[in-house]
């Protein structure tokens, strides 16, 4: 369900005031590789997420995001943290290794951010390196770690065969350990010419033994794991980093994902997978390690041909020496499975087995009311209740029966763990409530329409009828037909109940059209499966579809009826409907503007844009015909006379992207919102004088990562109400 290349996340509203908050989705939506309780200070925790920065949990189990501020568009990758430490010694300090990619998606070095004040604000050191914090092997960990004797002292196990850095004044720089050799050689895909598969995954994992002697002040041992499946993939000093060797006796197979101390025990307990995850492993172990034996125990709770996957997420209670719960990583059918033992792994439970075949018996209730789409349309509609890419689990270690887990889809969890201990049936929920991770892909807002359309990757999308709704997670994504990614949506603007949405990833046809504001949906029956993504238009009265689609030609149907490509358009161009006049559609390919006045079957060059070479986007105006606002390289045109001819508006904002009308304050007339670059740099601009000045409307604490890849949608029906959807990843 979740790719491993999909990411971003957001929808947020700015009232006139611009703050800004999430439309809410309620479960997430997508991986969250890291949970981190903080070991001595109740409450205190926090999930990282791959493409969506990082949160803490509050008291009533929802989630703030706090790196709001960190990805602007120069920076977008700061909202892929790849690892995340947390001060022993102070509660209040986060520590996150962050960057999205380490091939050239990412334009930037990784850095490392820090905050005192448990996220309300950073401070970056920029690392000479890339961190992947959406690449394989984000969920092993964590590779960041805060000596608990020495709070000056940080570890950061890098990837690309960068190796161990250390901090030694508590984060404002970074240096080698050139003692520590082992750089983690384990590449998932040699093959893959994109870099994203084909890079050394490096360290797994910095984990202090706090029970140890302190050199110096500083904790004497340190374990170290690597990505290594041939040559050793532990390592231990016990001198505070001098000098390191592999442990003796490890495993020789596999690597490992978690390594977590029990400090009453003196012991480690290790998970192990044949892969770097999230996405894979077919086999793996777990590992008891005895630190003052030196003896390795294989405590793996399945054996034989019911182990066909590896492990992830690890999780001591703290409270109880000896009990701790294990999950599978991938296990694909019938399910994911957890594993609990009371005797340091000796002998385990589990949370479902077979009855008589088929039927499962199940030692756990689940229920999603957070978020009540991921029952009704992923856990009725699949086997697999528990989820998948389980790379973190957690105990809280102030409360045995807390826990939480995240998977490729939401994080579950619940307060009765013990309960397994003595019903064997414990309650799971959906708990990321807070947490909005997709990668919102296409927003619409449709005048006396439904507030709010919000394509998504991953999880088809969403409708918001009302702006009131904007606060209640949906009952059920877009469905009956479900596409993996809905990439494109429009409404028609005379009859705007209707709506389109186009897709990809199904091997179907997706096109899919509503006639109840996106609420219930069937398969065009033109649609056949050899168009699939890009962008739809809808025309004026819903008759007519033009569709750029990202896999080929753009192609019109009417009264869906077949598909056949329009001759005038090259692939990938720009399109828009007409809102208000049925026969007109526009377009722009490089920097030409193309106009049809019937009703899209054929397309001629129109009125001409001098010095554009990139048209970018097209809004047209939600009441009036004929008037419409073009983005482009050099910034934002006007027409009212369907395109014949063109005026600039002001030259303060250039370089533009995505742009929007939505209603103003207070009127009925139209604002205009644009990402582009004004007066305080590239950002969102709004103008409520039809384009004569654009204002910042984006305010100093919130980014919206790259800007040319953000969704805009002014409200078709609030004053003063714009929604952006968030894309963090820069599409080439
Ligand atoms: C180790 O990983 C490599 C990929 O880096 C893989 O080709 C190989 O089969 C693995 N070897 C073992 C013993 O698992
Ligand atoms: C990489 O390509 C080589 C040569 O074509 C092939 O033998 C090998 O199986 C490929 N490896 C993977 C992991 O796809
Ligand atoms: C555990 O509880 C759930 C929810 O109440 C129930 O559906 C399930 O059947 C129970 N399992 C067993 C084995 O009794």
């Amino acid at each position: 369900m979740k790719a491993v290349a999909v990411l971003s996340s957001l929808a947020a509203i700015a009232d006139a005031a611009a703050t800004w908050k999430n439309a809410r989705f309620g479960g997430g939506g997508g991986f969250v590789p890291s949970i981190v309780f903080h070991p001595t200070e109740p409450g205190v925790a926090y999930a990282r997420t791959d493409i969506g920065g990082i949160y803490r949990l509050n008291d009533d189990d929802s989630w703030t995001p706090i790196t709001d501020s960190l990805a602007d568009t120069a920076h977008w990758g700061r909202w892929g943290p790849d690892a995340l430490a947390l001060d022993p010694q102070d509660a209040d300090i986060i520590y996150s290794a962050v960057g999205m990619y380490t091939n050239d998606w990412d334009p930037n070095n990784g850095a490392i951010i820090k905050s005192t004040d448990r996220g309300e604000t950073w401070t970056v050191t920029d690392l000479p390196f890339k961190v992947g914090g959406n690449m394989p092997g984000r969920g092993m960990g964590e590779r960041l770690a805060v000596d608990p004797k020495n709070s000056d002292i940080v570890y950061f196990g890098a990837r690309s065969g960068n190796g161990l850095w250390k901090s030694t004044d508590a984060g404002e720089s970074f240096e080698k350990v050139d003692s520590f050799e082992a750089v983690g050689t384990y590449i998932p895909n040699p093959n893959d010419s994109s870099g994203y598969n084909s890079d050394k995954q490096g360290l797994a994992f910095v984990t202090f033994d706090s029970t140890s002697d302190t050199v110096d002040g500083a904790t004497s041992r340190i374990f170290v794991g690597t990505a290594d499946n041939i040559t050793a993939s532990v390592y231990v000093t016990e001198d505070a980093g001098a000098t390191w060797e592999a442990v003796e006796g490890q495993p020789d197979q596999f690597f490992p994902h978690k390594c977590r101390l029990q400090p009453d025990e003196g012991a480690l307990y290790l998970s192990y997978t044949d892969g770097s995850g999230p996405y894979d492993g077919s086999l793996g172990s777990v590992w008891r390690y005895d630190i003052s034996s030196g003896e390795w125990t294989n405590i793996t709770p399945v054996t034989g041909s019911d182990l066909n996957f590896g492990f992830g997420g690890l999780a001591l209670d703290m409270q109880n020496p000896g009990t701790l719960v294990v999950a599978s990583l991938n296990s694909w059918w019938p399910d994911a499975q957890i594993y609990r033992s009371t005797d340091s792994g000796a002998t385990w439970s589990v949370l479902w087995q077979w009855g008589n075949y088929p039927e499962l018996i199940y030692y756990y209730g689940i229920s999603t009311e957070k978020a009540p789409w991921i029952r009704n349309d992923f856990l009725d509609v699949d086997s697999k209740w528990l989820g998948w890419m389980i790379e973190s689990l957690e105990i809280n270690p102030h409360d045995s029966d807390h826990f939480l887990y995240g998977t490729g889809l939401t994080i579950f969890g619940g307060h009765d763990l013990t309960n397994w201990d003595r019903t064997h049936n414990i309650t799971i929920e959906s708990l990321a409530d807070g947490i909005e991770e997709t990668a919102v892909l296409e927003i619409a807002s449709a005048p006396g329409g439904s507030e709010l359309l919000a394509a998504v990757g991953d999880i088809s999308g969403f409708s918001f009828a009302d702006a009131a709704d904007l606060d209640t997670a949906p009952q059920n994504v877009w469905n009956s037909p479900k596409f993996t990614s809905t990439d494109g949506v429009d409404y028609a603007g005379n009859n705007p109940e209707k709506v389109v949405r186009v897709g990809k990833d199904g091997g179907a046809p997706m096109l899919a059209l509503s006639s109840d504001g996106g609420f219930t949906w069937a398969l065009h029956a033109g649609a056949d499966s050899s168009a699939s993504g890009g962008k739809v238009a809808y025309s004026a009265d819903g008759d007519i579809i033009v569709w750029s689609t990202e896999s080929g030609n753009v192609i019109r149907s009417q009264d869906e009826g077949s598909f056949s490509a329009i001759s005038s358009l090259s692939s990938g161009a720009v399109i828009a409907a007409d809102r208000s006049d049925n026969d007109y559609f526009y377009a722009g390919s490089s920097g030409t503007f193309y106009v049809s006045s019937n009703g899209g079957s054929a397309f001629s060059e129109a009125g001409s844009l001098s010095g554009v070479d990139s048209i970018r986007d097209i809004a047209t105006h939600p009441t009036t015909a004929g008037t419409l606002y073009i983005s482009t390289n050099t910034g934002v045109f006007t027409s009212t006379d369907h395109g014949a001819t063109f005026t600039p508006l002001s030259t303060t904002l250039t370089n533009t992207h995505q742009i929007s009308l939505g209603v103003g304050a207070g009127s009925t007339d139209f604002n205009i919102y644009a990402f582009g670059t004004g007066p305080n740099g590239a950002r969102l601009y709004g103008s409520g004088n039809g384009g004569d000045s654009w204002t910042d409307i984006q305010g100093d604490g919130q980014t919206f990562g790259a800007i040319d890849g953000a969704r805009l949608a002014g409200s078709g029906n609030v004053g003063g109400r714009v929604y952006v959807g968030v894309l963090s990843r820069l599409v080439k």
